[in-house]
């Protein structure tokens, strides 16, 4: 029996938020300790192959890359217990994904969320006439999960960490590698299955029915994981909550408030019941206040290790050049095998 191998990708766009931090990161954090305890194998990739998927300043994309691997570092990824390295890096994302390309059915594509959400596209898609008169629809965007079931099945990655908005391409992963076991007449990949963690969403700061997002327009809706204490203290001053006394903990009633209590429970990893009972009598502003200097405290000591590896990038730069060469190591045995399958 092989040791489990565990894949998880962040997209490197944008500015990382403490959504991301509380939602993605420090669960990458938690579980790499214990996979590294268990003497399992653990990759974390920056997937800049899916970035592109929508358009980019190269550029712009460039420092993305190296602030979202130092931000990863910043926040306990340690390249000691895990491989930590650039999807880009390894060709054999792009290889495999080829060839998965060609055993995937293309109407499997045309049932994903994520691409009709990122077009902006509501009504439903019937046929293969509606994908193709969607305006601006790339290849790339369309056959994106594809690539995303190459990044874990050429690891033959098991234990995939995945938010509730990737299952169904977790799914569809299931079902590619399904194809090509069956393509080859042997069970060559094993069936990845997501690790789902408990962690709640981290709303936007104005409007608890969205997720606190980078893709959202006005920064006032998040806390990057660089805002001074100042602007984090403005920001979370001028956070949409109601005109309810006290604070309590009720997601249907007081959605807003809720968000900020999950903020403060999870930042400052205790429960929402002692959140509740510490703030009962607090005012919002009060109550703001202690979730400020909560988050402000939290953030500090990251916030030091980003300013100091963003003055050691050769250190950087080696740490993933070496993550992508342990990665290629893994990776390049296992392309081979699959295109001796194919018969490449
Ligand atoms: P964004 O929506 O800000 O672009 P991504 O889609 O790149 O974030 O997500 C990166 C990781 O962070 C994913 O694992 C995702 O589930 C997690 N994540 C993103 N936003 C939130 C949030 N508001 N709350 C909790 N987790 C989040
Ligand atoms: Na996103």
């Amino acid at each position: 029996q092989p040791k489990p191998v565990i894949f998880s990708g962040i997209q490197p766009t944008g500015q990382p938020h403490l959504g991301n931090y509380l939602g993605a990161i420090s669960n990458w954090v938690t579980l790499q300790e214990q996979a590294h305890d268990a003497n399992e194998t653990l990759l974390f990739s920056v997937v800049d192959l899916h970035a592109i998927t929508m358009p980019q300043n190269p550029d712009k994309l460039r420092k993305e890359r190296r602030e979202m691997a130092i931000t990863l570092l910043a926040c306990g990824i340690d390249p000691k217990k895990c491989i930590l390295f650039e999807q880009s890096k390894v060709s054999g994302h792009a290889e495999l994904a080829w060839i998965l390309n060609c055993m995937t059915p293309f109407g499997w594509l045309a049932r994903m969320t994520q691409w009709k959400s990122k077009m902006g596209v509501t009504r439903g898609i019937q046929s293969i006439e509606d994908v193709s008169s969607t305006a601006g629809l790339q290849l790339g965007l369309f056959a994106y999960p594809v690539l995303m079931a190459a990044d874990v099945l050429l690891y033959k990655a098991t234990k995939i960490p995945v938010g509730e908005d990737q299952v169904q391409h977790l799914e569809l992963a299931r079902d590619i590698a399904v194809t090509f076991n069956k393509t080859v007449k042997q069970p060559f990949f094993p069936l990845p299955r997501p690790v789902i963690t408990e962690t709640k969403r981290v709303m936007s700061l104005r409007d608890p029915t969205n997720k606190m997002s980078k893709s959202d327009a006005s920064d006032q809706t998040r806390i990057n994981l660089v805002d001074a204490p100042e602007v984090i203290r403005s920001k979370i001053r001028k956070a949409t909550t109601d005109g309810i006394r006290g604070i309590s903990y009720d997601r249907a009633e007081r959605p807003a408030v809720a968000n900020l209590v999950d903020m403060y429970a999870a930042i400052g990893k205790v429960s929402v019941e002692d959140v509740v009972r510490e703030h009962a009598q607090s005012t919002n502003a009060q109550f703001k206040d202690a979730l400020a200097e909560g988050i402000i405290t939290a953030l500090s000591p990251i916030q030091k290790e980003m300013e100091r590896l963003g003055q050691d990038v050769g250190y950087v730069e080696t740490v993933l050049q070496q993550g992508a060469t342990r990665a290629n190591e893994i990776a390049r045995p296992n392309l081979e095998m699959i295109q001796t399958l194919v018969g490449l």
